[in-house]
């Protein structure tokens, strides 16, 4: 591994022990990766910021960190956190938990790292330019900075994340190198994909068939940023997608041969049944949108689809601090709440303990969120398209 000065006095202790530790953590993961050099990078990602996935363990080493003094060297920011950090008591969140969730946070404000949580840093400020190096390690954010922005990150775990956070560089191997950036298969997408919901039901099917190949879809009429933004999140999640290219959409899917590629094809019957699939009930206690994290408009829209109603179940829309504000000041929290919803910061289903919070059925239009509800959260699932929810759709009435 070439290292330079400063990464090389890094790694000699002379900037400390921690720095010593990271550096060296750093080293031997792109020695296992065959990287040869460390790339500079802009920013950071940190995962693993919930109690809920840290424990007691997670909390001390953090703590343990922020005590000897470590800082971050680049803009960092942090995945969403077990609970909304201003409203955890009307969301129904246990107070030891809560207080667990707060020591975290001082941890990280501590390490100089943005306590704002969120999955989707893209949509708050933390914007990578096209063929910058960056080191994330939320996966629906690193599926949306490598296929909609064009920037370059690896998959990073929680502590590679913030080793790199902390030395300012990452290993230089996968896809930060060109090479590694040209599709595998072809996805010919034979079914009518509309609804945000279905760009997740898409996701999903792709991403077990295709695993942690890099995908070309074909035949997707002109989706948004915030249905890339599903498709990637569902794919990551069901298989390891961590970049795709859409024909004619995304920034670097004009410089790639897929000649003479494989090709999978998606028909409607299949896209059709994942809306089964990934539902075990029909009736949920709980409607939680926003995953990954919504953006503005995303609320703008549920906004209107519910103002001057009362919806027959709870209704969660999960968002970063910043845009829950933007809504706040544009009157929309006011008619999401006058329907029977809260806009919830900070947080999403997945990470907060719903499971403690007595709710075990919960409606969704996420792939991601359908697929990991179950395992992380012991929830039955209702999988649907937001119109399907919001007009009742197994609800109990
Ligand atoms: Fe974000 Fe939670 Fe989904 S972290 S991508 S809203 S599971």
């Amino acid at each position: 591994m070439r290292l330079t000065a400063e990464q090389d006095l890094m790694m000699s202790g002379a900037h400390g022990s921690v720095l010593q530790r990271q550096m060296r953590l750093l080293a031997r993961l792109g020695t296992v990766f065959g990287a040869t050099e460390m790339v500079p990078i802009h920013s950071v990602q940190v995962s693993g910021v919930s109690y809920k996935s840290l424990g007691d363990p997670g909390l001390e080493f953090l703590e343990d960190l922020a005590s000897q003094g470590a800082r971050v060297r680049v803009a960092t920011t942090l995945n969403p956190a077990g609970m909304d950090l201003h409203d955890w008591r009307e969301m129904g969140v246990p107070a030891d938990f809560a207080e667990k969730q707060l020591r975290i946070m001082a941890a990280f404000r501590a390490l100089g790292i943005s306590a704002s949580p969120t999955c989707a840093p893209y949509l708050t400020g933390n914007v990578p330019r096209a063929g910058e190096h960056v080191a994330w390690a939320e996966s629906s954010a690193v599926s949306y900075a490598n296929s909609v922005l064009g920037a370059r990150t690896n998959r990073e775990g929680g502590p590679s994340a913030l080793a790199a956070a902390l030395c300012g560089c990452t290993p230089k191997h996968g896809l930060h190198l060109s090479e590694n950036r040209q599709p595998h298969v072809v996805v010919e997408v034979a079914a009518k994909v509309t609804d945000n919901a279905d760009f997740g039901a898409l996701g999903y099917l792709v991403g077990k068939k295709v695993k942690n190949r890099v995908p070309y879809f074909r035949g997707l009429e002109v989706p948004r940023n915030d249905d890339l933004k599903a498709l990637g999140a569902a794919m990551a999640a069901s298989g390891a997608v961590a970049l795709f290219h859409v024909e004619g959409v995304t920034p670097e899917a004009g410089d790639v041969d897929v000649e003479d590629l494989p090709a999978i094809v998606v028909p409607q019957e299949e896209l059709d049944a994942t809306y089964q699939a990934l539902s075990s009930t029909e009736e949920a206690q709980l409607i939680v949108v926003g995953c990954p994290h919504a953006s503005l408009s995303e609320i703008a829209v549920i906004a209107e689809k519910v103002r001057g109603r009362r919806l027959a179940a709870p209704l969660w829309i999960c968002t970063a601090r910043a845009t829950k504000d933007e809504a706040v000041q544009l009157g929309l929290d006011e008619v999401i709440q006058a329907a029977g919803g809260r806009i919830v910061a900070d947080t999403c289903m997945v990470v907060s303990p719903l499971e403690r919070m007595g709710v075990d059925a919960t409606a969704v239009t996420s792939g991601k969120a359908a697929s990991y509800l179950p395992g992380f959260c012991s929830q039955r699932v209702l999988f649907r398209r937001l119109d399907d929810l919001l007009r009742g759709g197994g609800m109990p009435q």
